[in-house]
C-alpha cells in the first residue's frame, strides 16, 4: 500500500470514499468542487491501484490544524490504512511547524491509539466551527474534540505565556 498526497486523478475516488460514510452521517459531505479547490491538503492511501483511504489537513491557523474527512474503503478496515494516512498527516503538520492537530470525531478509540486527547469544545477557537453551519447537527453535534500535540506545542505555549 502507498500513502502519498493526493492528485487530481484520485477526485472522484476520494469523493465516493466519503460520501458512503456522509450519508450515514458520519461526516460532512464533499464536492468534487471543493476537494478540487483543496487538493493540496489531502493525502490517500492506494492499494493495487485503488484509493482505499483519503484525509485532509486543513490549517486552522499558525498553531492549528484540522484533520477533515478521513475514510477507510470498509473493505480494508482494521489493517492500519486509517493510522498510516493520519500518520503521514501528523508528519506534514510536524514540517509545517503546527503546534496542535485536532479531529471533531466519533472514533475516539481509533485517535486515541494515535495518542489523540480528548479536549472540551468550548476550549477551541471559534474558527474552528466555521464549517459547522453546513452540519445537519449543528443543534445537536455530538462530536468529541480531539487534539494531538506535535513537536512545535511547548515553544507555541512558552510565547503564550511569556
Ligand atoms: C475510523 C477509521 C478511519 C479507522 O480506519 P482503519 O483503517 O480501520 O483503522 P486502523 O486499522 O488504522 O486502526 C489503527 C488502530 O486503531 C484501532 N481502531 C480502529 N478503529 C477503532 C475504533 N472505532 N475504536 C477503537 N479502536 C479502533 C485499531 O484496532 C488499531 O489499533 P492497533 O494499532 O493497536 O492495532 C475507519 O473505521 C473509517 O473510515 N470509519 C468511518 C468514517 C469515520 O468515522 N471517519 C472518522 C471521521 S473523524
Amino acid at each position: 500500500m502507498e500513502v502519498r498526497k493526493a492528485a487530481a486523478a484520485d477526485v472522484e475516488s476520494m469523493q465516493q470514499l466519503i460520501q458512503q460514510f456522509a450519508d450515514d452521517g458520519l461526516m460532512l459531505p464533499r464536492t468534487v468542487k471543493s476537494l478540487c479547490e483543496h487538493l493540496q491538503s489531502f493525502t490517500v492511501a492506494v492499494e493495487d491501484g485503488r484509493v482505499v483511504g483519503v484525509a485532509g489537513l486543513h490549517v486552522l491557523w499558525k498553531d492549528l490544524a484540522e484533520i477533515r474527512s478521513l475514510a477507510v474503503d470498509p473493505q480494508v478496515h482494521g489493517q492500519g490504512v486509517g493510522r498510516k494516512v493520519v500518520e503521514h498527516l501528523l508528519h506534514e503538520a510536524e514540517q509545517l511547524g503546527i503546534a496542535q492537530v485536532l479531529s471533531l470525531t466519533y472514533q475516539t478509540g481509533f485517535f486515541e491509539k494515535l495518542n489523540f486527547h480528548v479536549v472540551r469544545k468550548e476550549s477551541l477557537p471559534h474558527k474552528v466551527w466555521k464549517d459547522c453551519i453546513y452540519c445537519k447537527k449543528f443543534y445537536h453535534c455530538d462530536e468529541v474534540a480531539m487534539v494531538y500535540y506535535t513537536q512545535h506545542y511547548e515553544a507555541f505555549q512558552a510565547i503564550r505565556e511569556a
